[in-house]
């Protein structure tokens, strides 16, 4: 596992839009680039930078193609705190060159949750698997929703949202957990782990417990974000006040093996 360290979310997230342009320019297949994305407050700084970048003319999403990682069930697109919603208003409907028919989203509304989601992994299994997942973790560990004692090899679902996490939530509902949905549909933990490289992002002082489970801690249903521990292409960017519940020894490390900046 990679962990890179920057100062601030902002430097956090030019990390992460220049590993991902520079994975997306180095594509020279003519399949078509495989990008999993997520949604939450953790992304938004990399979706600015890459929209940036891409109205700059230094990536085009032409040749890519894009999963989300979840989305609330009962929620219609319309709604403004669908993720559908979220990912066009911050990011799809800025990029210059991003095909519509290239962006793959979970339909909250669908009558038939399992049949959509084994469509989607169909989906996903088509284009040859996903080449990078960009992801956030919650401050239970939950990586997409998969919240604490999800298996570590499930595949897209049907999830049920725990208290905490609509507690949570609830700042973009009103401030009422009963708002936020209580069910959602979301890859799994094994879908993302099949990803060839996953580059989780993790920032503020509110995810020092996460990030710790996520690099030191044993890997454990608990902290499904642990899983990463088994990938052989998991990067984890984060910032320096998620930094507050590493060993001393473990900074110092991650630290010295990145000072190189190999990107
Ligand atoms: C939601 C999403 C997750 C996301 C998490 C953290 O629960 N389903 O995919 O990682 O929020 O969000 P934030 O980045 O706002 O802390």
């Amino acid at each position: 596992m990679r962990v890179v360290i920057q100062e601030d979310y902002d430097r956090m997230c030019q990390w992460a839009a220049d590993y991902i342009a520079a994975k997306i320019n180095a594509h020279k297949e003519a399949r078509p680039f495989v990008l999993g994305l997520p949604t939450g407050s953790s992304p938004i700084g990399v979706y600015q930078k890459l929209i940036e970048k891409n109205k700059a003319g230094e990536v085009s999403f032409r040749n890519v193609v894009t999963f989300n990682m979840d989305e609330y069930l009962g929620l219609p697109r319309e709604h403004d705190q669908s993720y559908w919603y979220f990912m066009h208003d911050n990011f799809f409907d800025h990029l210059v060159d991003m095909k519509p028919e290239n962006i793959n989203i979970l339909n909250g509304m669908t009558d038939d949750p399992e049949g959509e989601c084994a469509r989607y992994e169909e989906k996903i299994a088509s284009y040859g698997g996903i080449d990078l997942f960009m992801g956030g973790i919650g401050v239970d560990g939950h990586l997409a929703f998969n919240e604490p004692f999800t298996s570590l090899s499930s595949r897209t679902g049907v999830r049920d949202l725990t208290t905490d996490t609509r507690i949570v939530n609830s700042r973009f509902f009103g401030n009422d957990p009963e708002k936020v949905p209580a069910k959602a549909l979301s890859v799994g933990i094994g879908t993302v782990t099949d990803s060839k490289e996953v580059l989780v992002l993790i920032s503020g002082h509110n995810k020092a417990r996460a990030l710790a489970a996520t690099v030191e801690g044993a890997v454990s249903q608990k902290w499904t974000c642990s899983a990463l521990q088994l990938h052989n292409g998991a990067i984890i960017a984060c910032d320096e006040a998620a930094c507050g519940e590493l060993t001393v020894d473990t900074y110092k490390y991650f630290l010295d093996i990145e000072r190189k900046e190999r990107l």
